[in-house]
């Protein structure tokens, strides 16, 4: 569920029109609910609730500042992937001992700084690694905790570019080799082992794949427990979002309706897997990223040219695929609605960016409302990875981030300014 609704034809963010914060701010801009979030954080603890557990929010799905306060108002933990993302954390007012930081390309400085920082845990990628982070953690006099990451092999049924959890991935060491890599670790002086970690992938929209990864792994980290006294199992992240009916589906009544039967809930996921993994007696992280920001955003784009070729309709956007490049790399659906609800008949429409690129396709011949030069359209579930994977291809500088809580609205992202995109850069000396 989601606050984005129409409240007198207008779509709003929680009590804010959405036309108002374009008018103040421009386009393209996203807008993110804190309700949201924060509605959609205590709907998958409370199914969680049976099992000790930390929720750590995979910020890679989005890092804003305002939204990672928001989370850790909430006591989230955080699934960080760089130095810089642990940066954020505490630039947000959260705090880095319930970091977790994953990732294979761990650097020198980033494992040093994440040590100073006293981080929960990493979440090892590779036996170098672990060397790596014990040398470290031998120079700075200090105990690294660690847990490592299984690939379990297991195939989680989603886009092939973000299945992370099966033998032809980079991720993690094979689930054959884990014993003997613990065996290893335990010996290393400054190393602590506190758990054991998997992700198979994200935007999975069945349980049975979460299901047979975890019926893989939790023996193996019962018997880890029993050997080294590991304290927990993160489960990774990876629970699917409605991106079809994504309107629809803001509103508390149509959770009852048939089709919403087909969707994969934190309910659901925890009807299956809270029974698998009590008994483990270990606390149980999960690293949600797209449950939590992906429905509690959207990308706001005004209309900058309708273009009908006789055989086509093209909705040339100010938004393009540098503001949101999930269509472009994944083809993937967003659902996309016009700011004024309207009865306009619909057309079949490719919603487009200006970019140079055939790519820059938001979608094809959808069926959309006749939209016209000047129209506010909106691409809803862009709250995760949304804004972070932006750029400024072409020049075009990052769109602006507005946060809304209720009747109040802030932006949290200034819009980049076009001379801000080559600061740093020069001409070579010689040219001068
Ligand atoms: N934990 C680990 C170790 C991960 O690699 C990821 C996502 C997550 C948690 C969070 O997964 P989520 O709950 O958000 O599914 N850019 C792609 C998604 C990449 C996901 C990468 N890893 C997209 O736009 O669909």
């Amino acid at each position: 569920m989601h606050k984005f609704r129409y409240v007198r034809n207008q779509l709003h963010c929680e009590n804010i029109s959405i036309r108002s914060l374009a008018k103040k701010h421009g386009t393209p801009l996203y807008v993110y609910s804190s309700q949201t979030l924060i509605d959609n954080f205590n709907r998958l603890h409370k199914s969680v609730v049976p099992l000790d557990h930390l929720i750590c929010f995979a910020m890679k799905s989005n890092s804003n500042l305002g939204v990672i306060h928001t989370l850790a108002t909430m006591e989230s933990g955080f699934d960080t992937v760089s130095g810089g993302e642990i940066q954020r954390v505490i630039a947000a007012g959260g705090d880095p001992r319930k970091c977790v930081f994953a990732g294979v390309g761990k650097t020198e400085d980033e494992i040093s700084f994440a040590l100073s920082k006293n981080i929960y845990c990493f979440n090892v990628e590779s036996e170098p690694e672990l060397t790596r982070i014990n040398q470290i953690a031998n120079k700075l006099k200090k105990k690294a905790p660690v847990a490592i990451r299984v690939n379990p092999n297991v195939d989680a049924k989603t886009h092939k570019k973000i299945t992370t959890g099966t033998y032809e991935n980079k991720f993690g060491i094979a689930y054959e080799k884990i014993a003997a890599v613990y065996a290893r670790a335990n010996k290393l002086k400054n190393i602590k082992l506190r758990g054991l970690q998997m992700h198979i992938g994200s935007q999975l929209t069945q349980v049975k794949p979460f299901e047979e990864a975890v019926r893989k792994v939790a023996p193996m980290a019962a018997k880890l427990k029993t050997k080294y006294g590991i304290e927990f199992l993160s489960i990774g992240g990876g629970i699917g979002i409605m991106y079809e009916d994504a309107l629809a589906s803001g509103d508390p009544k149509w959770w009852k309706c048939k089709e919403a039967k087909n969707i994969l809930t934190p309910e659901k996921y925890a009807d299956t897997l809270v029974p698998l993994l009590k008994p483990l007696g270990l606390k149980v992280l999960l690293e949600p990223g797209r449950f939590i920001a992906g429905n509690a955003g959207i990308l706001v784009t005004r209309v900058e040219y309708v273009k009908r070729t006789g055989k086509k309709c093209f909705a040339i956007v100010d938004a393009a695929m540098n503001d949101l490049i999930r269509p472009a790399f994944y083809e993937s659906y967003h659902e996309i609605v016009p700011v004024k609800q309207s009865r306009n008949r619909p057309i079949a429409t490719d919603v487009v960016g200006g970019i140079c690129e055939t790519g820059d396709t938001f979608c094809k011949n959808r069926l959309i409302p006749r939209i016209e030069e000047g129209d506010l359209v909106a691409m809803l579930s862009a709250g995760a990875y949304g804004f972070v994977m932006a750029g400024t291809y072409n020049t075009r500088p990052l769109p602006a981030e507005v946060l809304v809580a209720g009747k109040n609205a802030a932006i949290v992202r200034k819009r980049q300014k076009v001379k801000d995109i080559w600061d740093g850069e020069s001409v070579a000396p010689w040219q001068r």
